[in-house]
């Protein structure tokens, strides 16, 4: 399977990865970059929203429509009070495109599953932090990065950002939940963005960045209330697969004037 580029981060991390690398590995077009070098703003569609009956058009559709990461929200009704598809889904997508996959685990036990989503194609995995997905946070994180996938944590918008304040040094992206986890189409908690604010301080205060990524309710507007907060990372549901427009809908989320 031809993998497009890495999954790589939105930023240079180390001294493996300098600015020429970064630059000549980006696949396309869809890159925007400031002066600092962190505004590659990556967006994911979520594919709950999509629609099942024809999977495969969609996938291909966002690809098309500049889509960077395909985000897949694993659900085992425990964890959440929903149930969503599992690996056999994953690895369709994964023959689907070449676009990194992003497998975010609302799940109990993530290690049980770990090794399964990273053999169907996972590029990077995101688990909970909260005791109720009841995990060893730590020895899944490693167990992710030690299988070569990017590790991400993240936390529910009633858990206070202490919780993943330890783990920031040793994990490649920290996702903020800006809606309770569980079902799309959920109202954009503006609240949460002091959680992004503090990542975001995090960054600019360490040598090494981590991805900042946001889910629930993003659209055009919550889109630039994250990025103005420090997010590098949108995943959307609902604003793309439910419009007319894919390719129109995430040059909107980017901010990106349209020209049509
Ligand atoms: C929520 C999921 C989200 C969700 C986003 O439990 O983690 O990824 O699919 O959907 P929208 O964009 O519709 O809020
Ligand atoms: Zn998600």
């Amino acid at each position: 399977m031809k993998q497009r580029g890495a999954p790589s981060s939105a930023f240079c991390f180390s001294s493996e990865c300098c600015t020429a690398v970064f630059i000549a590995t980006l696949p396309s077009l869809h890159y925007s970059f400031t002066a600092s070098l962190v505004a590659r703003i990556i967006i994911a569609p979520s594919v709950l929203a999509a629609d099942f009956s024809r999977l495969s058009d969609e996938i291909h559709r966002i690809e098309t429509a500049g889509a960077d990461w395909i985000h897949c929200d694993i659900m085992d009704g425990h964890f959440v009070d929903n149930i969503s598809f599992g690996p056999d889904i994953v690895r369709f997508v994964r023959k689907e495109t070449s676009l990194p996959l992003d497998v975010h685990l609302m799940i109990e036990h993530a290690e049980h599953y770990v090794p399964r989503f990273i053999k169907v194609g996972a590029n990077s995995i995101t688990v909970h932090v909260e005791p109720e997905a009841k995990h060893d946070v730590v020895k899944t994180l490693r167990q992710i990065r030690e299988a070569g996938c990017r590790a991400g944590l993240t936390l529910n918008p009633e858990t206070a950002f202490d919780l993943v304040e330890p783990f920031l040094g040793t994990i490649d992206m920290l996702l903020v939940m800006t809606v309770h986890p569980g079902f799309g189409g959920q109202e954009f908690r503006a609240d949460q963005m002091e959680k992004v604010r503090r990542a975001a301080a995090w960054n600019k205060s360490r040598g090494r960045k981590i991805d900042i990524e946001v889910d629930g309710g993003i659209n055009d507007r919550t889109a630039r209330i994250s990025i103005e907060n420090g997010a590098n990372v949108l995943v959307a549901g609902t604003s793309i697969f439910h419009s007319k427009d894919y390719a129109k809908a995430i040059r909107e989320l980017r901010g990106v004037p349209d020209v049509n």
